[in-house]
């Protein structure tokens, strides 16, 4: 393939990006975007505060504006995301005990109901985990409705949209030693089991000099595979975007059966939340970098 998404389409796989609907009107970004990519996740626009700014009061024009361009032109989506702890609104965030476990069931239902048959994969739950060697979960007003409320989620979400492959996503538990990669496996091995509805694993996957890319990526990937659920890399970036880094990571997914598509997070460098680190695939001015010929060249060769 000439591009990023029909290359890894020719590997059963897709290859997405973050997008911010207030984008969608400048050409030189959409023309990339149209190019490119096969799959999409709103950067913002279906957290809690964009989605239910008030309790009951739903908003849904910026997230439809992104799938509909994508949808539109052949593109699938990434919801994301239904129960954070983090982009609450106000109202939430002042909420405890059960009526806030049953307004996240309410969010959960009413959302992945409203876009039900429009998304491919829903991050149901992100970043419940505790960062450190505890291997706990984060504190959180969710965690603190009872250990159980990833689970309520899941099990709103299945309901409400019964094709869509329900993830949970989360960043640093990608090296497969880290106390925090082994309590997310935990979790995912204990759902299955059980008969909890969980279908795919999310790796962010932001590489950095804090947190960097480690060779057990691979045995990360190939371990959850194991448990029966996909992995996606859902938030890729690296700081300084090293070709060879990015190589790795493509390199890390095609190996791994069952993982089946990449998601960088933004276009541009000047599109990331980490700018100053230049961690993507194109320069602010568009221009492909050597990393993006580096994933281009390890999706045609794996
Ligand atoms: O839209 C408002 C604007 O009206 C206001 O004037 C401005 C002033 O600060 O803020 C704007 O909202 C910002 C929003 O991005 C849209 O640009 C928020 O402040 C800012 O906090 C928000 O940052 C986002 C961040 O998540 C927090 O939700 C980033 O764009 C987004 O890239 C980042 O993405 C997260 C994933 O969701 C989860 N994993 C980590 C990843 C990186 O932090």
């Amino acid at each position: 393939g000439t591009t990023l998404g029909a290359s890894a389409a020719e590997k059963g796989r897709y290859f997405g990006t973050a997008v911010a609907a207030f984008k969608l009107s400048d050409s030189a970004y959409t023309t990339i975007l149209n190019r490119e990519f096969n799959m999409v996740t709103p950067e913002n626009e279906m957290k809690i505060d964009a989605t239910e700014p008030q309790q009951g009061q739903f908003s849904y024009g910026s997230a439809e504006q992104i799938v509909n361009h994508a949808r539109s032109r052949g593109m699938n989506v990434r919801g994301h995301t239904l129960a954070w702890h983090s982009q609450q609104p106000g109202w939430m965030q002042n909420m405890s005990g059960s009526a806030l476990r049953q307004a996240m069931l309410n969010h959960v239902t009413q959302v992945a109901t409203h876009f039900r048959g429009q998304i491919y994969a829903w991050d149901v739950v992100n970043e419940a985990f505790a960062d450190g060697s505890s291997g706990a979960r984060r504190d959180s007003n969710l965690q603190r409705t009872g250990n159980d409320w990833i689970e309520a989620a899941f099990r709103a979400a299945r309901a409400a949209d019964p094709g869509a492959k329900l993830c949970y996503n989360d960043y640093n538990t990608d090296n497969w030693t880290h106390a925090k990669t082994q309590a997310v496996y935990t979790m995912v091995r204990d759902f299955k089991s059980r008969g909890v509805p969980i279908d795919c694993v999310g790796f962010q996957s932001h590489f950095n000099n804090d947190s960097p890319y480690v060779s057990n990526y691979r045995t990360t990937l190939s371990s959850f595979a194991a448990l029966g659920v996909d992995v996606q890399i859902t938030e890729l970036d690296i700081q300084g975007a090293s070709a060879a880094t990015y190589r790795s990571v493509v390199e890390d997914c095609l190996a791994v059966a069952r993982c089946n598509g990449i998601t960088v997070w933004g276009i541009r460098d000047s599109d990331s939340w980490r700018s100053s680190q230049t961690p993507l695939l194109f320069t602010s001015s568009g221009a492909k970098k050597p990393a993006y010929d580096a994933v281009l060249a390890a999706l045609n060769n794996g």
